[in-house]
């Protein structure tokens, strides 16, 4: 039977990522999580990384701001996955140039598990996180890197408590802001179904 490949995630403390490093593993990948040292001391993070020790992931101290860790860990690995959360997304032009100097890794998927940026019309702040991915994407395949764009559209369960406004962590009562000019169908149907 072939060998199965070897998988680094990068970003896999986040709320996507943990569920894919958690995945791969239980598929039986000798699956690798790139995680910053400050976060294996946190609090916050210590039941996700218990659970990653239990499921035997190796969990690799690094950050893609370090070329240097970035650059080994890859070249342990065939195939990487970011799962890097909003605020890094520009910045996995980083992780295309350790891959390409790695120039071992057999298949990149981006971060991307939204939309399909390159299908989309948003408005923002949709739009400008679309259109980094989109530039990334643009970049992987410049660069001839083998690659998966993981399109899965809106998770009910992230967006939906909040109402998607920006900042809320219970749902609003008194108002909603909508965005572009509210007359999207999907949406005007969905908030008159609303009770508030
Ligand atoms: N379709 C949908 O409805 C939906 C919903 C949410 C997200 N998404 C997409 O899913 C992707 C992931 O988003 P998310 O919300 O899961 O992200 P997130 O929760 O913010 O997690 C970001 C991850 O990146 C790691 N990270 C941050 N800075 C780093 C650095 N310098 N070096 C290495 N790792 C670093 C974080 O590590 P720490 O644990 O150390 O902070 C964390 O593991 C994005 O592309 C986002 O657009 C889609």
């Amino acid at each position: 039977m072939a060998e199965k490949s070897k998988v680094l995630v990068i970003g896999g403390t986040g709320y996507i990522g943990k569920f894919i490093v958690e995945a791969s593993a239980k598929s039986g990948h000798p699956t690798f999580a790139l995680v910053r040292e400050s976060t294996l001391s946190s609090p916050a993070k210590a039941g996700i990384v218990e659970g990653f020790k239990s499921l035997g992931v190796n969990l690799v101290h690094g950050d893609i701001y370090d070329q240097e860790s970035l650059l080994s860990v890859i070249k342990q690995v065939d195939v990487v996955i970011s799962a890097v959360g909003q605020a890094q997304l520009a910045d996995q032009d980083r992780i295309v140039v350790a891959i390409k100097a790695a120039g071992n890794i057999k298949r990149f998927l981006p971060s991307e598990f939204g939309n399909d940026v390159d299908r989309v019309h948003a408005v923002d702040p949709a739009k400008t996180a679309f259109a980094i991915k989109a530039k990334i994407r643009r970049l992987v395949e410049a660069e001839g890197i083998p690659y998966t764009y993981v399109s899965s559209n809106f998770f009910a369960g992230y967006f939906l408590p909040t109402l998607s406004q920006p900042g809320a962590t219970a749902p609003p009562r008194d108002k909603v802001v909508i965005l572009g000019d509210g007359n999207v169908k999907g949406k005007k149907q969905f908030l008159e179904r609303c009770t508030f």
